[in-house]
């Protein structure tokens, strides 16, 4: 059988990682194929010095390769929403299907993108956009089809998880961290997106649609990044117990779907609170599997052309097949898409973390449990600091039970009124994960 012909737009950190992997373990996977798959030509603004380019022609306008009569599969690794979407739906008009990493131009664009797509019968693949060479998106919308999902949480940011993980154990400062991230290729161009949530936002956009049958939504997501987390409250989280990850929370209740991203206390002994460095992992909970979790390398060159590789394999296999049979884009058939809606952060439930920094007066703690009591909101443990030598304040952490966050609201507004409460009340959520 003829070789299916690809092309890669982007020879970028990805698109040398995918070239490289084609051209090393290309007899495995045309095994696994069918058929060979051959890199037939390259759309690519700079060389890259980690790949030797042999006698495959190379071009600086990558809407060459969308309407290249030649080519099956467009490979889609240049990255932003612009440019990027125009080539894919050009790719799509022009009857090609498309393999693609950027979680970005799916969970903004996935919605047109996806109808476009259908209206040609051609397959848009996205393993690697979501937690790099972990195949989640498989394991969700394939393996896991028997279950009604509740619930999926999941670091999904390498660079965050990276610079927590060096700040934790050795007291590397964030931007030192960060920079080595960007020379490892782990960051995003703009690395605002890792540490500002936005990255990992998009890809729990893209894993709450394929997990609840929901439409991408992204402008719903509740977003909060880790630039604001300080060692005192690393280490305090410590000694209750708990580790700080920056975590991705999608979880389907009564009244609709809570899809958020924050800094979050997971109990130190689960094992997703013990996922270091630039590994990522995802947990589903289903209701007949129970949970599960998904572990390995959340960014780099060759684990994400792992899973950009294994998109390319399903579409050889799929190419040639009825569209109607195929495995729908979000998991669930585009007619029975889900209407339930977003929450807003504030209906949205979580335990919670507070710091508070208090003058070291008698009553103080009785005035703050009776705010907390007057809204309904359950203490869980109290840790009382010794007073501070710089400013003779005296930190009290708190433990709470889940309660709707804008009850937590009106009461950490109520605590700032205090006249013994100095500054603004930290505030981190907590989830058990069990
Ligand atoms: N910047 C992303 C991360 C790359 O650090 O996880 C992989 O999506």
């Amino acid at each position: 059988m003829k070789p299916v012909k690809v092309g890669i737009c982007g020879l970028g950190t990805v698109g040398g990682g995918t070239f490289n992997v084609l051209q090393r373990n290309a007899e495995e996977i045309a095994r696994r194929a069918g058929r060979g798959i051959e890199v037939a030509q390259i759309a690519m603004r700079s060389s890259n010095p980690n790949c030797q380019i042999t006698g495959t022609p190379i071009t600086n306008d990558v809407f060459a390769v969308a309407t290249n009569p030649e080519i099956d599969i467009v490979i889609e690794l240049i990255g932003g929403y612009t440019v990027a979407r125009e080539l894919v739906l050009k790719s799509i008009d022009n009857g090609k299907h498309v393999v693609t990493a950027n979680k970005a131009l799916i969970a903004v664009h996935g919605n047109e993108i996806f109808a476009k797509a259908r209206e040609k019968g051609v397959i848009v693949a996205f393993e690697a956009a979501v937690a790099g060479g972990i195949p989640v998106i498989k394991a969700i919308r394939e393996g896991l089809s028997a279950n009604r999902i509740n619930w999926v949480a999941g670091i999904i940011n390498g660079t965050g998880n990276f610079i927590l993980t060096e700040m934790r154990e050795k007291g590397r400062t964030f931007p030192d961290v960060l920079a080595e991230a960007q020379a490892l290729g782990y960051a995003e161009a703009d690395p605002t997106f890792d540490v500002e949530g936005i990255d990992a936002a998009h890809k729990l956009t893209i894993l709450a649609s394929i997990a609840f049958g929901i439409p991408l939504q992204f402008d719903k997501a509740y977003t909060e990044g880790i630039t604001q987390l300080t060692t005192a409250d690393v280490n305090y989280a410590e000694a209750l117990g708990y580790r700080i990850k920056h975590l991705g929370v999608a979880r389907s209740t009564a009244n609709g779907i809570e899809l958020r991203v924050h800094p979050t206390l997971i109990p130190a002994d689960r094992l997703i609170a013990n996922v270091n460095g630039v590994m990522n992992a995802v947990m589903v909970n289903g209701d007949a599997a129970g949970s599960t979790l998904f572990y390995g390398a959340g960014a780099g060159m060759e684990p994400t052309a792992s899973s950009v590789i294994a998109d390319l394999v399903d579409v050889v296999r799929a190419m040639t097949s009825d569209p109607e049979n195929r495995v729908p884009h979000l998991a669930f058939q585009p007619d029975s898409l889900s209407a339930h809606p977003i929450l807003p952060i504030e209906a949205c439930e979580s335990a919670y973390y507070l710091r508070i920094q208090a003058k070291d007066h008698p009553g103080v703690l009785a005035q703050v449990a009776s705010i907390l009591s007057e809204r309904g909101i359950n203490i869980e443990s109290i840790m009382q600091k010794e007073v501070e030598e710089q400013d003779g304040l005296v930190p009290m952490i708190l433990l709470t039970h889940r309660v709707v966050e804008q009850h937590m609201n009106d009461a950490i507004t109520a605590l700032e009124a205090l006249q013994d409460v100095i500054g603004s009340v930290v505030r981190i959520r907590v989830e058990q994960l069990n």
